[in-house]
């Protein structure tokens, strides 16, 4: 018996199955053919949220949860935080390798080219009431840019594919600035060539009446550091989301579009701006105690706490922890970051955390940072989503290249009615005042 095997008894039967065992997982479709009988359907795994379904190969992101291990393309995040620009970085989740100096100085020219955004998408903007959400803007107006470029359906030629990653990778943050300067009645700002991609993101955020905007340095590279901790994170829910809607061959707006949808989420991208408000609720740091005491009586969670794949601190919060310290520097401590510490301090030598191994996760402290910042609580979750479209988009370069992908189709186990007849309406009133 080969030793790279599963050997499965069903119990039902009495029969036998032995089952190939590669990479740590069986293959479920190997369990179909475990059947009680010729008309019987044949076995099928249950596993909602997926907690422990693989649904792709990907050469990636890496992760190991309990070690607190990210990598992408095998390289450790703190060295690309430490050594690396956030565009740098995407060449190297889109592209498999570090760009040399050439491709690089390329890469950095096609993004900064495709950073204008069609006159159009103003008019979109113009449409939203000026209490719209962010992300509801952005949402909409990534997918809106699929009636832009009809030409993104052509999802089957590489050259094509290439053109719109940069278009997103370019107008992402256009789009997250219109929408924050929408609600605040500002003019819109057109991106700046000369700037780097987080300096020209800052520009069109403040940009008011000067001939030119220049960005703090220290500020411009703490965030380029926040935009490469979030470019990628493997199988999560938004790129769950981009890789379910893009195997209907969908075009990568719209399954961009449907990935920021799934970020927006408190549970996922949104717990960012939950932690401010958190924060607020909280007040100060001697009603830690009491807050944290209310969470372990079920009344909530500790947003900013848990991962599904991390049973050890994220190793993002860690560098966040690191790059904060510069951020203040320049700005002041913000007073919620003594709060932080506080919930961190607590939290992490409470039973109830440590059984569940639940440690600070990547939007713990970015949301303190981003506040230091400048940036409105509305504004944290397009923080996340504009570096994030990059991982997407690579996860969806993946998927398209993957020849044993499909349409993405879970069953469901029924749990409803059998068949039933149809009664006259007659019956069903009759039936209702009786
Ligand atoms: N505060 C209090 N209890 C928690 C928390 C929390 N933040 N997270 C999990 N738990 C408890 C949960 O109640 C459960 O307890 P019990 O076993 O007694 O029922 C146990 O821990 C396991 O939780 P789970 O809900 O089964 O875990 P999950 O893997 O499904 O959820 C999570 C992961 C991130 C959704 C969850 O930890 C959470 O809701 N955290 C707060 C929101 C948050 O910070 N999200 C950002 C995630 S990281 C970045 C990103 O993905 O965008």
């Amino acid at each position: 018996m080969p030793q790279d095997t599963l050997t499965i008894t069903d119990n039902r039967t009495g029969q036998s199955y032995t089952l190939p065992v590669e990479n740590g997982t069986i293959r479920a479709m190997d369990l179909r053919k475990i059947k009680t009988g010729p008309e019987d359907f044949g076995l099928m795994t249950y596993d909602p949220a997926f907690m422990n379904t693989a649904s792709c190969r990907s050469a990636i992101t890496y992760i190991d949860g309990d070690l607190g291990i990210l990598r992408y393309r095998g390289y450790p995040i703190d060295v690309l935080a430490e050594r690396c620009t956030y565009l740098e970085v995407a060449a190297l989740l889109l592209f498999g390798e570090l760009p040399t100096a050439d491709q690089l100085k390329n890469w950095v020219h096609d993004i900064t080219h495709h950073t204008m955004l069609h006159e159009t998408t103003k008019k979109f903007m113009e449409g939203f009431r000026d209490s719209a959400h962010p992300m509801a803007m952005l949402v909409s107006s990534v997918a809106a840019l699929s009636s832009v470029y009809p030409e993104s359906k052509n999802i089957h030629d590489p050259a094509t594919r290439l053109l719109q990653i940069k278009r997103l990778v370019g107008k992402m943050p256009s789009i997250a600035a219109m929408s924050y300067r929408h609600i605040y009645g500002f003019p819109y700002i057109y991106p700046d060539n000369d700037l780097s991609y987080t300096e020209n993101f800052m520009n069109m955020l403040w940009k008011m009446v000067e001939p030119k905007y220049l960005a703090n340095p220290v500020l411009a590279r703490a965030l380029d550091i926040l935009f490469i901790l979030h470019a990628d994170h493997e199988q999560n829910c938004s790129t769950n989301a981009m890789r379910a809607v893009g195997s209907s061959h969908s075009d990568p707006y719209l399954a961009t579009a449907a990935a920021a949808a799934a970020l927006s989420g408190p549970l996922h991208g949104g717990a960012n701006e939950e932690v401010l408000r958190m924060l607020d609720e909280i007040g100060s740091k001697d009603k830690v105690p009491a807050y944290i005491k209310k969470i372990k009586e079920g009344k909530g969670r500790l947003m900013g706490f848990g991962h599904r794949v991390y049973k050890n601190y994220d190793p993002r919060a860690k560098i966040i922890k690191r790059t904060a310290d510069s951020v203040f520097e320049v700005t002041g401590r913000n007073a919620k970051l003594e709060i932080a510490l506080e919930l961190e301090r607590i939290a992490l030598e409470d039973e109830y955390f440590v059984q569940r191994k639940l440690y600070p996760n990547v939007d713990f402290y970015s949301g303190i940072i981003y506040q230091a910042m400048g940036f409105k609580p509305e504004m944290f979750t397009v923080l996340f989503a504009i570096p994030r479209t990059v991982g997407w988009l690579a996860q969806w370069e993946e998927l398209l290249q993957d020849a044993e992908q499909k349409i993405a189709r879970p069953r469901q186990v029924f749990s409803g009615y059998e068949a039933r007849h149809v009664v006259s309406m007659q019956e069903r009133s009759g039936q209702l005042v009786r």
